[in-house]
Parts: C-alpha cells; sequence; structure tokens
C-alpha cells in the first residue's frame, strides 16, 4: 500500500546516512563494513514502517539487520524508530528489492524476512510475487547454504501461491503454521504493523520458515 507523502521524509532521510543507505550497490560485498561488529546479517525485504526489523535488532544484538523499503516515507517513519532506538546492529535502505544480487554479493546474507509483502492477485502479475521463481533465484544467490527464507502473510491466496512456488523450486519447508498467533511460537513472534492490523480483524496470520537444498 502506498503511504502519503511526507514532504519531511526525505530531508531526514538525507541528514542521517549513518542509518539510510541510498545508494545499496556502493555496499555490495562490504555491508560488514556499516556495522560495529562482525555477524551475521539478516534482511527484510518491505519492512514498510519498520516496526518488525527495529524490533529484531533490539531483541536480538548477536546479529546484524538490514531493513529495505522502497518507499521514502515509510523509509522515513522506520528511521524515525531507529533514531530513537539508536541500535548498533540495524540498518535501513531506502530502495527497490527488486534485484538482491545487485545489493548483495553472493553467501553475503543469512536470513531474509518477507512480511505481508504486496499480494498481486491478478495472474497477469503473477511474476511481481515476491515468492515467484525468479526472487527465489535471487534469495538463494545471496543467501549462506544454512539460510532461512521465513515469509508471513494475512493472504491465503499468496500463501498458497507461495507453498506451491517454493515447492516446485525444492526448497525444503523447515516449518508451517496455519494460524500463527494460536500456536506456541507466538510467544517469541515480533510482530509488523500489517500483522497487528489483520490479526486484530480477527483474521489467521500464515507463515512458513524454508531453506533451499543446494
Ligand atoms: C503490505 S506492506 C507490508 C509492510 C510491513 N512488512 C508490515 O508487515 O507491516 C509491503 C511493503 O513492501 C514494500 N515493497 C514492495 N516492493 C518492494 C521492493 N521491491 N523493494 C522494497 N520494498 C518493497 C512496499 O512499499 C510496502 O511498504
Amino acid at each position: 500500500m502506498r503511504l502519503k507523502n511526507k514532504p519531511w521524509a526525505l530531508p531526514l532521510i538525507e541528514a542521517n546516512p549513518q542509518y539510510v543507505v541510498t545508494e545499496p550497490e556502493k555496499w555490495r560485498g562490504k555491508w560488514s563494513e556499516r556495522f560495529s561488529q562482525k555477524q551475521p546479517l539478516l534482511i527484510e525485504i518491505g519492512m514498510g514502517k519498520g516496526r518488525f526489523i527495529v524490533e529484531m535488532a533490539r531483541r536480538d544484538p548477536e546479529h546484524n539487520y538490514i531493513g529495505i523499503e522502497v518507499q521514502t516515507t515509510a523509509t522515513g517513519i522506520a528511521l524515525k524508530k531507529q533514531l530513537e532506538a539508536q541500535l548498533p546492529n540495524l540498518q535501513l535502505v531506502c530502495g527497490d528489492g527488486n534485484d538482491l544480487t545487485e545489493m548483495f554479493a553472493s553467501n553475503e546474507v543469512a536470513g531474509i524476512f518477507l512480511n505481508f509483502s504486496d499480494p498481486w492477485p491478478k495472474k497477469r502479475h503473477t511474476k511481481r510475487r515476491l515468492t515467484y521463481r525468479t526472487f527465489l533465484k535471487q534469495y538463494q544467490q545471496v543467501m549462506q547454504k544454512d539460510g532461512q527464507l521465513e515469509f508471513k502473510t494475512d493472504n491465503r491466496g499468496l500463501f498458497e501461491y507461495s507453498l506451491t512456488s517454493m515447492n516446485n523450486y525444492g526448497m525444503v519447508f523447515d516449518q508451517v503454521w496455519l494460524d500463527l498467533h494460536a500456536s506456541e511460537e507466538v510467544a517469541d513472534n515480533v510482530m509488523t504493523e500489517y500483522e497487528e492490523k489483520f490479526s486484530q480483524k480477527g483474521q489467521p496470520i500464515y507463515k512458513l520458515a524454508a531453506h533451499f537444498t543446494d
């Protein structure tokens, strides 16, 4: 969903290059230099307003985190959270995560989160879904062999599509939840902005964790 453009967002981003990268391809292969500690890197594509990635970085100081978001206003809102939290293990990217191989070198990433990705329900837009095979190929290229992809959504159609797409690609499912909030694992779950909105309406949240085989 497109947020209304906020005029303060771009100046705020430009004033905080220590936290936000606007030319991510320049850091390809050397993202670890942007963090105070060299440790495994987890990324979220389409972080929106950043609630998930900021909270993950806060709870888990033993990983580095990058939140990627194409919308300037959403990135600005996430940046406000990071300016308050000042987490040394969190960086934000204001840019298009459509081609991750331009942003990250092979094996540079230890894990990927997709949360409530745009569903693109029309058949003619299938190739835009972030779990379409061309995206899976990119994830496989940038992720380490033992890396995991985690995907949450409220959208049943996108979830069904993603299960099939990943299975056809040869991925292995580590766990699948058809109602995450009714499961034991909800205790450790970090909610996103969209997740809160949809779960409050009583909609089930679907989740999967999967890995590549080669
Ligand atoms: C439906 S929202 C979900 C936001 C957040 N993950 C949440 O769960 O609250 C999807 C977000 O993905 C972003 N997005 C979509 N395609 C993207 C891309 N290619 N690169 C970066 N961000 C993208 C959108 O701008 C939007 O903010």
